[in-house]
């Protein structure tokens, strides 16, 4: 099949790559001259693993192709994915259709044949109505339906789950449309993946539900993490205590710093608007938002606590900057709260992330940069875990302990083992379990 994919950010990239590995011909399409340069040249824009060797094999097969020309791509194709971004809109918090639309717009013009266009980007219920009518005004001649696929995948892991998702899910009520996605995931069909055909909206749906209600999880075992703190009872023994029922699951109950990211704050904010618009307000996901954003910022205050109240020329080492491991992205991470917080205060904030310092430098001021992890220690009063890089989970204790100031170790991930900790001489705080003093 011949598959065009407009957009080249994480899921459009990923998309197109594993599409073409499952065979397909694939053109993907993006606007930014300078990133469709350095994919033909083999160059990343985004840091994820394995996705490197599976455009490059891909493109070295004749399968996989870059360009800026977006007619040329959708002409000949049989489905035209949509994945380029849905920022939240400065304001009110809903997402921002306008480069959705644009493309709908430019594609309707491309069209020859039947063409399914396929909106893979997360869009609020009701955008594969609306692209329908604008891709209809624009060509009433064409033939085409629009269908709503969204995508699954976490960054850090995106292939895999591309290449093994737990379900797909499609959104259409025209079967010719379904018989040209059911070729398009054959491969999935042999692996037995379960497919869900629904209707456009209820596929659009799903999504927001999904990363709501994932979110919802995360900020459950967070709140039951504070719990634990004052009860002196152990969140990671509540999560595999709970999560060991079946009916709940052990995934998604890691107590942290909050969750980040460019899908979860984005799309719980969206989901909360369009459930307010449609007067239909969902209470527990606003609450969830609520209580997110206030415990990024919180953080910062638990850093300044464990330090004895105040930081204000003190030295934190901070290791990790991402939203989680295995990424470069920044976006909406908490150590953006986190990191600021701490130079107000008046601490000297030194930093290192295995790949995310490139893009922490456009967003975060007065930090001293450090080229790794022991870098960041020489003569610092605390040192705090932001992000849980398994570069980070097997510290030389004796080491750092030796470069450091203060053994004062904060772990916002719960890498590291209380007892061991306090074993190893350090003053250990951690998310959701009593703080620890060095044993004497
Ligand atoms: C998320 C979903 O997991 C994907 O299924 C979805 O496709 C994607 O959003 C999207 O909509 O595109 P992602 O944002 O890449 O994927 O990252 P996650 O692994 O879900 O982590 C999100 C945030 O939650 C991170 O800040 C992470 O540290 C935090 N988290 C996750 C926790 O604090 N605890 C957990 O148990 C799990």
């Amino acid at each position: 099949m011949h598959v065009a994919v407009v957009g080249t950010g994480y899921v459009g990239l990923v998309s197109g790559a594993c599409f073409s590995e499952f065979g397909h011909n694939v053109i993907c399409v993006d606007k930014d001259e300078k990133k469709i340069a350095g994919l033909k040249q083999g160059e990343m824009p985004i840091y994820e693993p394995g996705l490197q060797r599976l455009v490059e094999g891909n493109a070295e097969a004749g399968r996989l192709s870059f360009t800026t020309d977006l007619a040329e791509a959708v002409k000949d194709a049989d489905a035209v994915f949509i994945a380029v971004g849905t920022p939240s809109r400065r304001g009110d918090g809903h997402a921002d259709l306008s480069y959705v639309y644009a493309a709908a717009e430019e594609i309707a013009q491309a069209i020859t044949g039947y063409t399914v266009v396929v909106t893979k980007s997360t869009v609020p219920v009701g955008t594969g109505a609306e692209v329908e009518k604008i891709i209809r005004a624009a060509r009433p001649d064409a033939k085409f339906d629009v269908v709503s696929n969204p995508e699954f995948l976490r960054e850090g892991a995106a292939i895999e789950d591309f290449m093994r998702p737990d379900r797909v899910v499609i959104g259409t009520e025209s079967e010719d449309a379904r018989e040209v996605m059911r070729e398009l995931y054959r491969p999935l069909y042999l692996i037995e993946t379960p497919i869900v055909f629904t209707r456009r909206q209820t596929s659009e749906l799903i999504k927001y539900a999904a990363n709501t209600f994932l979110a919802t999880k995360i900020t459950f075992i967070n709140e039951i993490a504070d719990l634990c703190e004052i009860l002196d009872a152990d969140v990671q023994d509540v999560a595999r205590g709970i999560g060991l029922d079946g009916r709940i699951g052990r995934k998604f109950l890691h107590a942290g710093p909050g969750y980040g990211g460019s899908c979860f704050p984005k799309d719980t904010l969206a989901l909360v608007r369009t459930a307010q618009d449609a007067g239909s307000p969902l209470r527990i996901v606003e609450t969830v938002v609520d209580i997110n954003a206030k415990r990024k910022k919180a953080m910062a205050q638990k850093i300044i606590d464990a330090c004895g109240g105040a930081v204000s020329g003190k030295t934190i080492a901070v290791l990790g900057l991402t939203f989680k491991p295995n990424t470069d992205d920044m976006r909406d991470s908490p150590s953006l709260d986190i990191v600021p917080a701490l130079i107000a205060a008046g601490a000297k904030v030194r930093a290192y992330d295995p790949k995310g310092m490139d893009e922490a430098k456009h967003m975060l001021n007065g930090v001293d940069w450090c080229k790794s992890a022991y870098d960041t220690m020489g003569d610092a009063d605390a040192l705090a875990i932001l992000t849980e890089w398994n570069e980070f989970r097997a510290l030389d204790l004796d080491k750092v302990r030796g470069l450091m100031k203060a053994p004062v170790m904060i772990d916002l991930r719960n890498i590291y083992n209380p007892d061991d900790m306090a074993e190893a001489g350090f003053d250990y705080t951690c998310i959701g379990k009593s703080k620890v003093s060095a044993a004497n």
